[in-house]
């Protein structure tokens, strides 16, 4: 919920839209709301930054979006293998699941998960290693088992996986790998993008041009479901009703993401006051991570897409039920759900982002204060119960 809760806004323009009978329902047929937002998000996001994609409305969930992308890179380059990472997250439906990583959903598949080579995300293997030199390696070597790929899927920073964020660097040389062997390069953005990392798209700073991109979650604005992928024009050769479905384009979504884009996104304040916002969360949870991490506890993300990796699932789990009876809501992430992971609206007010940093700051205090040390590797501990 990027923009908030029932953003008076957008409700006001989607009651309007009520009022007046727009069309609820298009299948994906053409509609005044559907060409509207059409032309806003061509004029305010893409053109400005000078990109060009037709756009794909698919099914309203992002795993829908990813359904279809990933479909769209083996049609149009005959190849079947989709080269995804580890830790990665793209959904639960069967061809997005694949290339998933985390085993708690593989395993609810109930059949093989087939088509995809996993290879290490960016620092999966430390600081020091560069996972796009094994790529380009085995990419580059008819003997190291990869097949080449129809393409590669990626998230510029991984949100389920534990806010681990790919450098700029790694982004580009991995588009360059692409560019080199004929692979299509998708940017799942469905997490990370529409200003999490503080620009819209979460790649522009990097200044990569994916072949593919997915965008759902905080795109309608209002939490009225909405995805779509976005494909570069001679890339876009589905025949017509090829992947087809009933809920594609969403009109009550199309109606309050124009609005989120009319209101936020017509120039760069909103992308500098998410920037702003972002620098105050890294020094709250440096200072967190200093005074009472020892050591152990990091700090990791971009924008208002933030973390502190715990090391254990355990401490992060205590630190967010603290956190919860003391009124606020904050998940974890990761494999071993130990990142304590700070996704809150970007609208927040600079108050309400202090508040809620004071609470996780008081709650990191109490639960690693009842430990005398936090062990190498983790502040674990089994004798504190804390009640429900
Ligand atoms: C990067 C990314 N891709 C895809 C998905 C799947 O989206 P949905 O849950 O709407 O199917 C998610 C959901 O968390 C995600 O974070």
């Amino acid at each position: 919920m990027n923009y908030g809760h029932n953003n008076p806004l957008f409700k006001k323009k989607l009651l309007e839209y009520i009022h007046e009978d727009g069309i609820t329902h298009g299948l994906d047929l053409h509609t005044k709301a559907k060409g509207e937002f059409m032309e806003t998000f061509n004029e305010k996001i893409l053109k400005p930054r000078g990109y060009e994609y037709v756009m794909q409305f698919t099914g309203p969930t992002g795993t829908n979006a990813v359904e279809a992308a990933l479909k769209l890179a083996r049609n149009v380059t005959g190849r079947e293998h989709i080269i995804a990472f580890t830790n990665g997250f793209h959904g639960v439906s069967l061809g997005a699941l694949a290339t998933t990583g985390n085993s708690h959903h593989r395993g609810a598949a109930g059949v093989s998960l087939s088509g995809t080579f996993r290879m290490p995300y960016d620092g999966y293997m430390g600081d020091d290693v560069n996972t796009t030199a094994y790529l380009e390696k085995v990419l580059s070597d008819s003997s190291s088992g990869i097949d080449l790929p129809a393409a590669v899927i990626v998230e510029t920073v991984q949100g389920e996986g534990g806010i681990n964020v790919a450098s700029f660097e790694w982004l580009r040389n991995l588009e360059a790998i692409c560019r080199k062997h004929g692979i299509l390069l998708i940017i799942d953005d469905i997490q990370a993008g529409c200003g999490r990392t503080g620009t819209y798209f979460s790649f522009e700073e990097a200044g990569i041009k994916p072949d593919i991109i997915t965008l759902s979650k905080s795109l309608s604005g209002y939490g009225t479901p909405f995805a779509v992928v976005l494909i570069k024009p001679e890339l876009d050769q589905w025949r017509p009703g090829e992947h087809n479905g009933t809920f594609r384009g969403n009109n009550f979504a199309f109606v309050t993401a124009k609005a989120a884009i009319d209101h936020y996104w017509s120039d760069d304040t909103f992308s500098k006051e998410i920037k702003r916002k972002g620098e105050y969360v890294s020094e709250r949870l440096e200072g967190i991570v200093d005074n009472y991490g020892e050591g152990n506890f990091t700090t990791r993300g971009r924008g208002m897409f933030q973390g502190i990796n715990c090391i254990n699932g355990d401490i992060a789990g205590k630190i967010t039920h603290n956190a919860f009876q003391n009124g606020l809501i904050i998940e974890t992430s990761g494999a071993d759900d130990q990142i304590v992971k700070f996704f809150c609206p970007l609208i927040i007010s600079d108050e309400s982002l202090k508040k809620g940093i004071d609470i996780v700051e008081q709650a990191v205090k109490e639960i690693c204060a009842k430990e005398d040390s936090i062990p190498e590797e983790s502040c674990y501990f089994d004798d504190v119960t804390v009640s429900a």
